[in-house]
Formats: C-alpha cells, sequence, structure tokens
C-alpha cells in the first residue's frame, strides 16, 4: 500500500520504517529539516535497537512538505500530544498537523483513510479531527475514513513491539475505516479489537494508567517492606506468581518517568475533573511517583552532606536502551541536588547528550568517574551498572542492581 507517515519521532519512525520493510511505500512528513536530512541519509535521529538497520534497507521518503502525501490510501498522524501547564492535553501539533492534510487532500478526488496514531483524550478524533478534515468540504466516511488505532511500543523494544503486537486495537469512524486498516494490519499474528473511536482512545489511557497504577502500588509496598526489613522484590515474585496479578511491572524503585506515562495520566486525571468526577486512585498514584525520586535525596541525606559534596548519578534516560530523556525522574532528582549545592557528575551510556540541553551546568564524566563521588545514585537500570566496582563507595539505589550491594555504604530505595 501507499501510506504516509505524520511525524517522524519514536513512533512515527518506528510505524514508517516497520511498514516499509513489509513491503509498503512509505513517506514520511516532519516540521524538523534535520529529522527528514538524517532519514533520506538512512541515519535513525533517535537511538532505538534494530531501527537504523531497518532504514539503511528500504527506500522510505522523508520530507516537510506535505503534498506527497497526496498520493497515498492511509495516511498516519504520528505527531506529540504533550500536557499543557495543567496537565491536560495539548492538541497544538495534532491540530497542525491535520489542518495541512486537509489542506492538501482538499483538491484529491479519490478515498483516502486517515489514522490517529498519536495518544488523545477520548472525543478528539471525533470533536476535533474530524471536523478540522471535513471543514475543507469532505465528508468522513464518504470521500474519507478515519481510524484512532493507539500504539503501545515501549522505547527500546519497538520494533519488536510493532512486529509483534499483543494486541491490536482499531477504533472506526465506520466499517469501510475499520476494514480499510484491518487490510493493512491482516499479517499480523496479534488479537484485534475492533471498537468506536472514543473507547480506542480510551483503552490507551486506561492501559497507561494501569501501569502507572501497578508501579505507585509496588512503590508503597516497598516502602513499608524497607520499614520492616522485608525484600520487596522476593514479595513481588511471591504475588508475581498469581496469575491475577502478573509477575512484570512490580519491580519497587524510584518510579515511573518518560515521554508517556506521566503525561497520559495527567491527561486522564484532568479530563475526568472536566466531566465533574474526581478520580481519587489515579491522583494518588501521581502524588506517589511525584514524592518517590525524591526520597533518593532524604537516603543519600542519612550519609552525606549535600552542601559542597560531590554526587554522582548513574542513569540519565528514563529506562535503559533509549535517549530519550523526557520527563526521565533523573531531572527531578538532579534539579534537587542542584538546589541543595552539590556538585553533580552524571554518566548515561546513550543520554548525556541529550541531558546536557537540559543541564548544561553539570558534569558528564565516565562510569568511573561517577564513582570517584563521594556518594553515588543509580537511577536508570542499565545492563552495564551490573558490571562497576562499588567497593568501598556510599551508593543509594534505586533500581535494584545486584552488584552495587558491594558497597560500603549500600541502601535502596525500597530495600
Ligand atoms: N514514545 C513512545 O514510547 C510512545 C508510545 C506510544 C504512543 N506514543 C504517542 O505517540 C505520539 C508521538 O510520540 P513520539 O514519542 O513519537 O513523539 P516524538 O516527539 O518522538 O516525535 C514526534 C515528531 O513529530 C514531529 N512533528 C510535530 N509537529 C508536526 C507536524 N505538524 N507535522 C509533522 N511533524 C510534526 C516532531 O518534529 C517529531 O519529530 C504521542 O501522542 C505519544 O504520546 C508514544
Amino acid at each position: 500500500m501507499r501510506i504516509s507517515v505524520i511525524g517522524c519521532g519514536h513512533v512515527g519512525l518506528v510505524v514508517a520504517a516497520c511498514l516499509a520493510k513489509l513491503g509498503n511505500k512509505v513517506t514520511a512528513v516532519d516540521t524538523d529539516g534535520e529529522k527528514v536530512k538524517l532519514v533520506n541519509t538512512k541515519v535513525s535521529p533517535i537511538s532505538e535497537p534494530g531501527l537504523e538497520e531497518i532504514l539503511s534497507k528500504v527506500n522510505i521518503e522523508a520530507t516537510r512538505d506535505y503534498s506527497p502525501i497526496r498520493d497515498s490510501e492511509i495516511i498516519f498522524i504520528c505527531v506529540p500530544t504533550p500536557s499543557t501547564e495543567d496537565g491536560s492535553i495539548s492538541l497544538e501539533y495534532i491540530t497542525q498537523a491535520t489542518k495541512q492534510i486537509a489542506a492538501v487532500l482538499k483538491e484529491e478526488k479519490g478515498y483516502r483513510l486517515i489514522v490517529v496514531k498519536s495518544t488523545v483524550i477520548p472525543g478528539t478524533t471525533e470533536e476535533v479531527i474530524v471536523p478540522i478534515l471535513e471543514g475543507l468540504g469532505k465528508r468522513a466516511g464518504h470521500d474519507f475514513g478515519v481510524c484512532m488505532t493507539p500504539e503501545f511500543l515501549s522505547e527500546g523494544s519497538a520494533i519488536n513491539d510493532y512486529m509483534n503486537p499483543a494486541r491490536i486495537i482499531i477504533g472506526e469512524y465506520d466499517k469501510r475505516s475499520g476494514d480499510r486498516l484491518s487490510s493493512l494490519y491482516q499479517n499480523f499474528n496479534a488479537p484485534t479489537l475492533r471498537v468506536n473511536l472514543k473507547t480506542a482512545e480510551m483503552i490507551k489511557y486506561v492501559s497507561n494508567a494501569f501501569l502507572t497504577t501497578k508501579i505507585s502500588f509496588i512503590n508503597e509496598i516497598g516502602n513499608i517492606c524497607k520499614q520492616l526489613g522485608i525484600d520487596t522484590y522476593e514479595v513481588a515474585k511471591g504475588i508475581g506468581l498469581d496469575e491475577r496479578i502478573g509477575a512484570k511491572f512490580l519491580n519497587a524503585g524510584i518510579g515511573f518517568g518518560g515521554p508517556c506515562l506521566p503525561k497520559d495520566l495527567k491527561a486522564l486525571i484532568a479530563k475526568a475533573r472536566q466531566t465533574g468526577y474526581q478520580p481519587r486512585i489515579l491522583a494518588e498514584v501521581l502524588n506517589l511517583n511525584n514524592g518517590q525520586a525524591l526520597k533518593m535525596i532524604d537516603l543519600l541525606k542519612k550519609h552525606i552532606s549535600l552542601k559542597d559534596s560531590s554526587v554522582g548519578v548513574l542513569g540519565l534516560s528514563y529506562k535503559p536502551q533509549t535517549d530519550d530523556v523526557k520527563d526521565s525522574l533523573a531531572i527531578t532528582v538532579i534539579d534537587t541536588l542542584l538546589k541543595e549545592r552539590a556538585r553533580v557528575k552524571a554518566y548515561d551510556p546513550w543520554a548525556m547528550p541529550n541531558f546536557s540541553k537540559l543541564f548544561p551546568q553539570i558534569e558528564y564524566v565516565t562510569s568511573e568517574g561517577v564513582l570517584r563521588c563521594d556518594a553515588v545514585l543509580v537511577l536508570t537500570e542499565w545492563e552495564e551498572f551490573e558490571h562497576l566496582d562499588y567497593k568501598g563507595k556510599v551508593v543509594i539505589d534505586g533500581r535494584k542492581i545486584a552488584k552495587a550491594k558491594e558497597a560500603r555504604i549500600y541502601e535502596g530505595i525500597c530495600w
């Protein structure tokens, strides 16, 4: 099929590369000229395992210009949907992108399918996207189709997650729209659920809300276990054997960060409040998470005084196998360390270039450089941190690195 993908980010570029690999003719549009240039030279603008290898083998036409999308049968929208100041969703980028799609399709005759893949709050596709597309004289369900298909990939395993999804959710404006999208996914071996647009949008938020609840839940249990001298991870193993609970997402630690979980949870809370409902569980999941990373500072203060001490930070990306630092908990921790006048030295295998744009004032060193500091905080569970020599050090561990227990003074956040 001829496909366009709008937005060459973590989702868009993975979708574009995978669909091209499956034999589709793909055009990728992005407003960022640098990204466009890189994709056209088969270089990935993001660090995602396996992505550059696919880019080197396929032919994606990347462009800043929307006009080539006129030849596409399916157009995926994969632009950002960040938080506004009050936590609600910002539709700025998706509105812009949809207007540009509408402008190109205005003069076109054939049926096109527009697919929202960005995470959008329930009601957005029907109440915002469709009216923009119809604004230039076309009719949804007649001149064009509309679907909303949430993306569940995780950075670091994005290619495999996209190619082998646990499920495909197709939110459809009408049957014809859903049929066309289903035909694109016909060779994917995954259970498919076809629902209306709003339900598809909600499924994505509820998935993320459930995952954040699981994380804050186990962190709370971890905080209690620490007080009682019980190993949280053994408790998690014990409860995880119950299929109703499941073993995943039960790693107690500093909490959740990253480009999706915090913003999606906040957007759902804000939307619920707009309807007049006060979501108490979700609000507490967020509150608990906001305090959890700062516990690292409290624990550190038990062992050293922060002012003028050197504090080493291992891990800056929000999780391993990515260079993404969006809403990384390292931001909260390092910000507090600097306010307390500590001297911060940090190391991350991939994320130092991105993090240094946010914090140019701290020192970026090797892992050995971090270990020479007065104390060390472990914030991301990169595999290589399991092979460092922590002997003689003061280590506060937010991620349960087994080797770090060899430190002279070792304390875990929940253990
Ligand atoms: N990153 C993830 O792990 C993940 C997973 C599932 C869903 N999502 C959702 O997918 C959406 C995209 O996220 P992302 O992580 O890929 O974002 P990203 O910031 O990595 O990439 C978005 C890209 O869109 C481009 N862009 C912005 N406005 C544009 C416009 N008008 N026209 C063309 N391009 C434009 C940006 O330049 C950028 O390259 C969001 O709604 C996000 O919540 C993300």
